[in-house]
């Protein structure tokens, strides 16, 4: 029986890739490791978001050189959204490689192993479900179709379409009756999901009126696609999160046209408002330095963070990604991009830490992803001495807060 040891880098679009074709590996009669050394096959699912996450992805696979050189029969797979982008290229490079497979060609994987004869017994397993996890990951969308000028997801994971609701409820009870409380929806722009008319707000019911269903989740919603009835389907499903991830990128009008984000700032702003006064916890994603960012841009921003008040914020320099029309821009002076970056990183420090907390003295639901630690649903972490079994959900008086955690 081979064993596979699975390296995935990026975001949870590739968690979710990842465990797929672990089950397809698992089919033809794998198991995981958890340990390189005793693997046979390793699997590098990988990122090229910004250079520097190609560049983690492709020295991981150039270290991987030795430890295929230690034993014979070893295999690598490299796949994802790097290997899209470079295809064969890396085969060149790095002769070691055995599989490229591109985010492009996932879910044809099965066949792509198959024709690469990895396997000399062809041990046909039943699909084994993945290990027992409150939460799971499910893809309701794949690719996207917004071309955001600075992004390269739409030509390595091509345009978006929706999977259908039948398939997705299907997995979605599969996964609750084997022990998850919490779902998590996954898709570029999750909340542009239509399936012939079958919309987010619908499909978040739907998986609402599941009982066994605790928490409902989904990464990354982008701005343009909410509207009144995805406000309303928040306020009338209490299983929905009380927290968002939005990505906002920038609060200048200026900026978010020429990024083609088709939202302006006071757009922007009463969204969060309506968000807000739901009562869900808003986090982002900002890039900073992005071609043409004044110094006025950046203001816009930084006062936009400081009236919405984020729970969290992923702040980015940007990085110009090859064949992207942000990429033909002139860049800007790379010191003014660091000040820009560390004064907007003080700012969301503070915001996150004032947002913690105000979850002081409140009472909270966490659902433990470990024995001490666990989230609350509007997505802050709660640590407690007490130890309790992975997956239980307690309802805690919050005491105190450390930055960005809380204590129980
Ligand atoms: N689909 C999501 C985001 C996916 S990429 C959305 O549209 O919001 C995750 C984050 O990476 C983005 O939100 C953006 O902030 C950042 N990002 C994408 N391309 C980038 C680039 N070229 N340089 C710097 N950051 C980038
Ligand atoms: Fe990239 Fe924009 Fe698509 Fe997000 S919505 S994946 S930022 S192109
Ligand atoms: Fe990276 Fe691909 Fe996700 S580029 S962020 S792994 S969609």
């Amino acid at each position: 029986m081979k064993k596979v040891y699975l390296q995935t880098f990026g975001c949870q679009m590739n968690e979710a890739d990842s465990e797929e074709m672990m089950l397809t590996l698992a089919a033809k009669g794998c198991t995981q490791t958890q340990k390189l050394e005793e693997a046979d096959i390793v699997l590098v699912n990988t990122c090229t978001i910004r250079e520097h996450a190609e560049h983690k992805a492709i020295s991981y696979l150039g270290r991987l050189a030795k430890w295929k050189a230690k034993k014979e029969g070893r295999k690598i797979i490299f796949t994802g959204c790097a290997a899209q982008r470079l295809g064969q290229k890396i085969k060149k490079k790095f002769p070691h490689t055995d599989i490229v497979n591109g985010a492009k060609n996932i879910d044809n994987f099965s066949s792509v192993i198959e024709k690469a004869d990895l396997f000399e017994d062809q041990n046909t397993q039943p699909l084994s479900a993945p290990a027992n996890s409150p939460i799971a990951l499910v893809n309701i969308m794949r690719g996207c179709s917004c071309k955001c000028s600075y992004c390269i997801v739409p030509y390595v994971r091509g345009e978006a379409y929706s999977l259908d609701p039948k398939n997705i409820l299907s997995q979605v009870k599969v996964a609750l009756e084997s022990g998850a409380k919490e779902i998590v929806l996954l898709g570029q722009t999750v909340n542009a999901y239509n399936y012939k008319g079958f919309s987010f707000s619908k499909l978040l019911r739907e998986i609402c009126s599941f009982d066994k269903l605790l928490r409902l989740r989904y990464l990354s919603p982008h701005p343009m696609f909410i509207n009144e009835e995805f406000l309303q389907t928040l306020k009338d499903c209490p299983k929905i999160a009380r927290h968002i991830h939005l990505p906002i990128q920038s609060g200048s009008t200026r900026i978010l046209a020429d990024m083609k984000r088709n939202y302006t700032r006071e757009e922007l702003l009463a969204k969060l408002k309506a968000l807000r006064e739901i009562g869900i916890e808003i986090s982002t994603d900002i890039i900073v330095g992005y071609p043409k960012e004044t110094e006025e841009d950046f203001k816009d921003t930084l006062t936009l963070c400081q009236e919405a008040q984020f729970s969290a914020a992923y702040c980015f320099k940007f990085s110009p990604r090859k064949g992207t029309p942000a990429a033909l821009f002139k860049e800007l002076d790379q010191k003014i991009v660091e000040k820009r970056l560390d004064i907007l990183l003080n700012e969301i420090k503070q915001s996150s830490k004032d947002a913690y907390a105000r979850q002081i003295a409140t009472k909270q639901q966490v659902l433990f992803e470990t024995p001490t630690n666990g989230r609350t649903s509007n997505n802050f972490w709660v640590r407690t001495k007490e130890k309790y079994p992975v997956g239980a959900v307690v309802d805690l008086q919050i005491k105190e807060s450390k930055d960005t955690i809380l204590l129980a």
